[in-house]
């Protein structure tokens, strides 16, 4: 099977969990377990998820100058992505998920951004040559809209396919030149509200695709996800059910399975399911890039659970 080549442009965070009974409600506290500390953020999770599967990825980020991005740049070299386009800023904190994980895999989820925050169009234009060659490129919204835009653009000169996660929801309205520059848009239910004003995402998906996409993915949980393209009607592809330990970074291992999978050529039905798999595995696990699955872990599954489709 062939490697496929990835550029991940986006976020690094570290991860500080808590595990609880029951998740908190606005001014209460509540005791949980130990704190884990671990590797998270979403553009992190999406290009670490694509590595374990087999791809080669270069991932485009900035991290803070502090012990955290130290560790954070260790922990994506064992990965073996390539971290060239990594720049580590003395000036800046690190980007810092607190997260609380309650039952059934339930979390809250507050980030500081730090580094993050301070990806510019400049750096991700000084990462040029890591887009020549490059199948996918993958792009969300923990970093700034402009760095994302840069990112599509030079994926589009490029050829690649342009998969924008548009997680966390923005607060303010995308521009019209991002969604031209993208080939797929993967928004969760309430990202595609957010994006298009529509509750229901089939309205959503035809909002989206009448800005420019090619193809509007809404992925819907255990329920799978909705598949929309300008050329076929709208389809529901069905997710796999699994017992849920901790739902952080499924969307960003959908994201990572999805390019993969396109990246090898696979037709876009047949990617949506691995990609499935791959956000399955992931529920199972507790924590962001500890719980994402090793190809052979998801081909594994897919031969097992295959006939466990919803
Ligand atoms: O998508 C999950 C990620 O969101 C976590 O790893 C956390 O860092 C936040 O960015």
């Amino acid at each position: 099977m062939t490697s496929p080549r990835i550029v991940v442009v986006g976020s690094a965070n570290t991860d500080l969990v808590v595990q609880v009974d029951r998740l908190p409600t606005p001014g209460e506290t509540v005791l949980g377990g130990d704190l884990i500390t671990t590797q998270g953020g979403k553009g992190a999770n999406q290009a670490v998820a694509a590595a374990r599967l087999g791809a080669e990825v270069t991932f485009v980020a900035r991290i803070g100058g502090d012990a955290f991005g130290g560790e954070t740049l260790e922990a994506l070299r064992r990965e073996g992505l390539d971290v060239r386009y990594v720049a580590q800023d003395p000036e800046a904190p690190s980007g810092v998920a607190m997260i609380v994980v309650g039952p059934g895999g339930q979390n809250l989820i507050a980030v500081a951004p730090g580094a993050n925050r301070r990806l510019s169009g400049a750096d991700v234009e000084a990462s040029r040559a890591a887009f020549e060659g490059a199948g996918v490129v993958l792009i969300e919204l923990e970093t700034p809209v402009e760095a994302g835009l840069v990112a599509a653009r030079l994926g589009r000169e490029a050829r690649a396919t342009v998969i924008l996660n548009p997680a966390p929801a923005p607060s303010v309205p995308l521009p019209d030149a991002l969604f031209e520059a993208v080939d797929i848009l993967t928004p969760n239910e309430t990202e595609a509200a957010v994006l298009s004003g529509e509750t229901s995402p089939e309205r959503a998906a035809e909002v989206l695709l009448g800005r420019g996409v090619e193809t509007v993915i809404v992925t819907l949980g255990e329920a799978g996800a909705l598949v929309a393209t300008r050329s076929d009607p709208a389809q529901r592809a069905p997710g796999f059910r699994v017992e849920a330990v901790d739902a952080t970074a499924a969307g960003d291992a959908f994201n990572g399975g999805l390019a993969v999978a396109l990246g090898r050529g696979e037709p876009l039905m047949k990617a949506v399911r691995y990609a499935h798999a791959v956000a399955a595995l992931t529920v199972t696990q507790l924590g962001a890039q500890p719980s994402l699955p090793t190809a052979a872990e998801v081909e594994a599954f897919l031969k097992n659970e295959g006939g466990a489709f919803n």
